[in-house]
């Protein structure tokens, strides 16, 4: 059965109670409206995903007047009341836009019928436009691949379901985005969805971070403070690198999964919050189960179903979409592309960062790219993005005037590449180039390199 928002409009008080009364038994949330001015205000306040209209009734008592207000509510299906006689009118008014008619007195069942029917036309029209408007409704997935199409099938059908969903896959390769796609795949669109890093927050504070606490439970909790998990409440909470949630929290978290309770840090009641888990994790959660790393029962509990995210080179034909679109993100107003060679360089790559590692060797052949050359990216530029190298016998970029500007160019280069080849990790890109962290960023900073 559908249900909805119904606006019904008549200047009867006895057919609105009746009819409110009715509706509001099926299920369906009804508000009225006397007069044409109250059912304006009404509509704009409430957003009906219905409109039930008198056609004629006071100041005016035309149907002329009911019948200009059929495109007011146009937005929605509007069902028109017609006098029994006068069928003339129901047409007159269905020519109007109105989507059905009833005639007076109303049938209890027809009216159900007939609301049921346009509030599921309601659902599909917004389905609809929810499908067409560009950037929603897009998960944000690139890529066509037979492995990318049924991942996505699976989060068309996994995303509106309840249950937990664990996403494998190896680093890089579109977990999170996977995560976001179930969320947006679901009625909790429309809610918060939180990502906490299980190894990033040091387990002490995890649990607090998480649960929340009361003030003064610790040294430091100067007031009360809401969790992770409450502000996710009518949403999702992303429990990303789960493989490293310390055990004391996979117990909290393993309760909170089957009771749908916890409790804050230093609160003597537990809690609930109506939260979707999604979790992730590179690691082999079975290994680390069969080794004590991880409680088997969290497990099987977090993998309500388990949605697996390819590596690149299990979909190398996904590439060059993808490198196209990093490099149409990144290069802005540039005018550049790949050659031929270029992509087929790519798709012939081993992608041990996977989509992440595509992405910033883009960035780095980009940033690379000579701005007085003729805009194209080939293989040798990727190459040398990639690995800082360039391949004996391939002209280099334009060469810089002074010394300064040979040295600053050097740099960047140098810098770009370790970058990418660490995939944008300060720290090791630094021990790559055998210079200190903080000296790395000022150098960055210094050459204007993100
Ligand atoms: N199919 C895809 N289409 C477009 N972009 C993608 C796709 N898959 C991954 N990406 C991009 O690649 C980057 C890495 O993706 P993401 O962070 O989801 O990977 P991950 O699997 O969570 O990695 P890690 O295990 O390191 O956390 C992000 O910038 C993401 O937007
Ligand atoms: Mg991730």
């Amino acid at each position: 059965m559908t249900t909805g928002t119904i606006l019904l409009v008549d200047d009867e008080p006895a057919f609105l109670r009746l009819a409110a009364a009715w509706l509001e038994k099926q299920g369906q949330r009804v508000i009225t409206a006397a007069n044409g001015a109250e059912a304006r205000a009404a509509f704009a306040g409430a957003r009906p995903d219905l409109v039930v209209l008198d056609l004629v009734m006071p100041p005016e008592r035309t149907p002329e007047a009911g019948l200009a207000l059929i495109s007011v509510f146009s937005a929605v299906p509007v069902v028109v009341l017609t006098a029994h006689a006068d069928t003339a009118l129901a047409l007159r008014a269905v020519a109007a836009g109105a989507w059905d008619f009833l005639t007076k007195p109303v049938e209890p069942e027809l009216l159900r019928f007939v609301v049921e029917r346009a509030l599921a036309k309601r659902a599909l029209d917004q389905e609809l436009a929810r499908l067409r408007a560009p950037g929603t409704g897009d998960d944000g997935m690139i890529g066509a691949s037979p492995a990318i199409q049924r991942l996505r099938d699976m989060v068309r059908r996994v995303g509106p379901a309840a249950v937990p969903v664990l996403v494998l896959g190896p680093s890089g390769s579109g977990k999170e985005l996977v995560a976001r796609a179930l969320h947006a795949a679901g009625p909790r669109r429309a809610g918060p969805f939180v990502t906490v890093h299980c190894g990033a927050i040091p387990a002490e504070l995890l649990e607090s971070e998480l649960f929340g606490h009361l003030k003064g439970s610790f040294t430091g909790a100067h007031q009360d403070r809401a969790g992770l998990l409450a502000t996710a409440h009518g949403g999702t909470l992303f429990l990303d690198e789960v493989g490293e949630t310390p055990p004391p929290m996979q117990v909290k978290l393993l309760r909170f999964l089957q009771e749908g309770t916890f409790t804050p840090v230093g609160a003597r009641q537990p809690a609930t919050a109506d939260v979707r888990l999604i979790s992730a994790t590179h690691r082999d959660l079975e290994t680390m189960v069969a080794a004590g790393g991880f409680r088997e029962d969290f497990y099987y509990r977090l993998k309500g179903v388990v949605l697996r995210s390819p590596a690149l080179t299990e979909r190398r034909e996904d590439i060059a979409p993808l490198a196209a679109r990093f490099l149409a993100d990144t290069a802005g107003r540039r005018r550049l592309r790949f050659t031929t060679e270029a992509l087929a360089w790519l798709a012939e790559q081993s992608w041990p960062g996977n989509v992440r590692e595509l992405k910033a060797v883009v960035a780095a052949a980009t940033a690379l790219a000579d701005p007085g050359g003729d805009g194209t990216i080939g293989p040798a530029d990727l190459g040398f993005a990639r690995s800082g190298e360039l391949p004996a016998g391939t002209p280099g970029p334009a060469q810089p005037q002074t010394l300064p500007e040979a040295v600053a160019a050097l740099e960047r280069r140098l810098i770009t590449a370790a970058l990418a080849a660490t995939t944008a990790n300060h720290s090791a890109a630094a021990r790559r180039l055998g210079v200190s962290r903080v000296g790395l960023l000022k150098m960055m900073k210094r050459l204007a390199l993100r």
